[in-house]
């Protein structure tokens, strides 16, 4: 029995979704026989592929008949991620067609400021001039609509959600879907459906940028959206205390390794400025940031001080950005959003 033979007659065999032969898309691999027996790998998306059952059979079906064949074992096998992407490329997710900067706001632990810097970046990006949107990706704790002041749930028409408006942005966030019939984001029990969901069903329309406060860290919702938005850049908000910086680290690490473009640091609650003295408070130590910088050839794109107002704005939901737009920390927020639109 010759392979050649083998392969001929599962010419016929097609893969029901790509309409081409098994053996044209290159999925049947390993091919070997030993006393009539032929043993064979097929190649599918994943071990547990539905069409695993169906193909088998038809492979079994194209090899039987042949002479000196005694039977046809087929072993499944899964496509390397790259390969299956290109035999089956993801569809364009709707909701972002017409986005054209993505940035993530991201951090290594948590209560670092990073949803209080996404907000006061996505309104010192409008007060550019930009269209902004911003998605609150931290489906675990979502505190958007809290630093914002929105309540009510987001509305939807033709199975597409309708972001809110508020401070001229747009915004998502899965805290304005509680007590509402949102049931088909949550219809995939993986978060990284919803994630997509939340990029692909959201009518996001014309943007200049879709802000995303991620969760910390860089588990599943931040592998979801750097795999989804291979253009996203990243701003890693850290601290200055030590453990921050050991966890900056690891999440700057991770993110390198998948290709994510980190456009900068901003180290926050770097200083305080006491109304008493001109000199400012370094209440978590000195330099974290610009160490960090050094260490990881990233520019430290500001360093925003440990400000009352801050905490107000994000408890009243009227951040910062609105309440005081021409106080001096307001004006680092303006820097670090001048900082992003001048690389793109
Ligand atoms: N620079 C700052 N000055 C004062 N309070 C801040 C500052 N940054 C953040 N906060 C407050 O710290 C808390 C945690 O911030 P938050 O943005 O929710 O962090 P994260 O999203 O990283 O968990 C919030 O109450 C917020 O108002
Ligand atoms: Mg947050």
């Amino acid at each position: 029995m010759e392979k050649q033979e083998i392969r001929q007659a599962l010419q016929g065999v097609l893969h029901p979704k790509l309409h081409k032969s098994l053996i044209e898309l290159g999925l049947i691999r390993d091919i070997a026989v030993s006393d009539g027996v032929v043993s064979l790998t097929l190649a599918l998306k994943s071990r547990r592929a539905p069409l695993q059952k169906e193909l088998t059979a038809a492979i079994t079906e194209a090899l039987t008949p042949l002479a000196g064949v005694t039977a046809v074992q087929v072993e499944i096998a899964a496509l390397e991620p790259a390969e299956a992407e290109r035999l089956f490329p993801s569809p364009p997710l709707k909701g972002i067609e017409k986005v054209k900067h993505f940035l993530a706001v991201a951090s290594g632990k948590g209560g670092v400021g990073k949803t209080t810097i996404a907000v006061n970046v996505a309104l010192a990006l409008a007060r550019q001039g930009c269209k902004v949107g911003l998605l609150d990706a931290d489906i675990y704790g979502p505190s958007v609509p809290l630093m914002l002041g929105l309540t009510k749930a987001v509305e939807q028409e033709d199975e597409m959600i309708i972001p809110a408006e508020k401070y001229g942005l747009r915004i998502m966030s899965l805290g304005m879907t509680a007590g509402q019939d949102a049931a088909f984001i949550w219809r995939g029990p993986l978060v990284a459906k919803m994630i997509n969901q939340l990029l692909d069903r959201v009518r996001w329309g014309e943007l200049d940028y879709l802000v995303i406060d991620l969760p910390p860290g860089t588990g599943d919702p931040s592998i979801t959206i750097a795999k989804a938005l291979p253009h996203c850049r990243i701003l890693m908000v850290t601290t200055t205390q030590e453990i921050a910086l050991a966890d900056v680290r690891r999440a700057i690490n991770l993110f390198n390794k998948s290709g994510r473009t980190i456009c900068g640091l901003v180290e926050n609650m770097s200083y305080f400025l006491c109304e008493h003295s001109d000199k400012p408070i370094e209440i978590f130590g000195h330099g974290g940031g610009e160490q960090l910088s050094k260490e990881t050839n990233l520019p430290l794109l500001a360093a925003i001080p440990l400000d009352l107002t801050i905490r107000q704005g994000g408890d009243s939901g009227v951040p910062i950005m609105e309440s005081a737009p021409d106080s001096a920390t307001a004006a680092v927020f303006a820097a670090i959003a001048e900082k992003i639109t001048a690389r793109a």
